[in-house]
């Protein structure tokens, strides 16, 4: 039994040992790839059969060179880098490991509207969160780790999210919202967690943050896709109020800067997920969920059924 774990964005070392450790008590074989490019990615999957990966893309390429290839976890949430439907036609497992780093990017997504409410810490007077809206877009682990934080600042947090009831919502504390429109609406800040899907990708734009209030704060720590790029750049040329803050820079991103200047903040790089503890709590998942689908066809987190 052979486990390839291919991450262009290594995990922390304490992670790796872990994950090693877990791997090797399940009398298997580690294969890690750390910051490998997608042809180093092509070779190394030739003769595993189960893969680790975090945002890496698995591709038709990907799959149709993992000849062995069983079982595909990615350590964390969001799939949208894994061809599901190439993997289901090859008969190979995709799992995620839900949950498992989400606290860390629901802190990030406070380190950064800090960040952005202190003026960066450029010396003059900023503004604070306790006592704001917050409207949380998309309320799954990520979004209920923002919520349970934010609630600690004494924001008055609410919710939009078609797959959550009002009553769960309630119990957490925070008010239902039913619409985009009424989120926007009513939010101040606004925090994207909808995962990208056909339907979501460039799903928000100018017609959303118009209607945000005035001062308006749009983060995104989800996926750079669900944003319109173009009509994010009309919405804050129209607003001059708004600002909006991205863990997952866009493409234009220099372009962004150039223009807003400090009305705009991005992470060089996606950084999330990239805690120690985060590493450890979605790596040792996914060896452990690895291992238990190879030897006992464990597949509880599946997403490709
Ligand atoms: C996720 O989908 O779990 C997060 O976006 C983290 O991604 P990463 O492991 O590539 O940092």
């Amino acid at each position: 039994m052979k486990i390839l774990v291919a991450t262009e964005k290594p995990f922390a070392a304490v992670a790796v040992e872990g994950i090693k450790k877990v791997i090797a008590e399940a009398g298997a074989e580690l294969v890690l790839l750390e910051k490998g490019t997608k042809d180093d990615l092509i070779k190394a999957v030739a003769d595993v059969d189960g893969l680790i990966i975090r945002s890496d893309i698995v591709d038709t390429a990907v799959i149709a060179a993992g000849k062995n290839l069983k079982v595909v976890v990615r350590a964390g949430a969001g799939v949208d880098n894994v061809d599901l439907q190439a993997a289901k036609d090859a008969g190979i497992c995709v799992m995620n490991t839900p949950g498992q780093n989400s606290n860390a990017v629901a802190e990030l997504v406070f380190g950064m509207l800090v960040t952005m409410a202190r003026n960066r810490y450029n010396g003059t007077s900023g503004t604070e969160l306790k006592g704001k809206t917050l409207g949380i877009h998309a309320y799954g682990q990520v979004g209920r780790n923002v919520a349970r934080i934010a609630k600690g600042f004494g924001m008055e947090v609410s919710a939009l999210d078609p797959f959550v009831t009002d009553e769960a919502m309630i119990a957490d504390g925070i008010k239902p919202m039913h619409s985009v429109e009424e989120l926007y609406t009513n939010n101040q800040y606004v925090s994207l967690h909808i995962p990208a899907t056909p339907q979501t990708k460039g799903s928000v734009g100018i017609d959303q943050i118009k209607l945000m209030p005035k001062n308006g704060v749009l983060i995104n720590t989800a996926r750079k896709e669900v944003i319109n790029e173009e009509s994010l750049a009309a919405a804050l040329r129209e607003r001059s109020d708004v600002r909006y803050i991205a863990d997952v820079k866009p493409d234009a991103a220099e372009a962004f800067t150039a223009e807003f200047g400090d009305r705009v903040l991005f992470t060089p790089k996606k950084m999330g997920a990239q805690t120690a503890e985060a590493n450890i709590n979605a790596g040792l998942a996914a060896a452990r969920q690895t291992v238990a689908f190879l030897k006992d066809g464990w597949n509880k987190y599946q997403v490709n059924k």
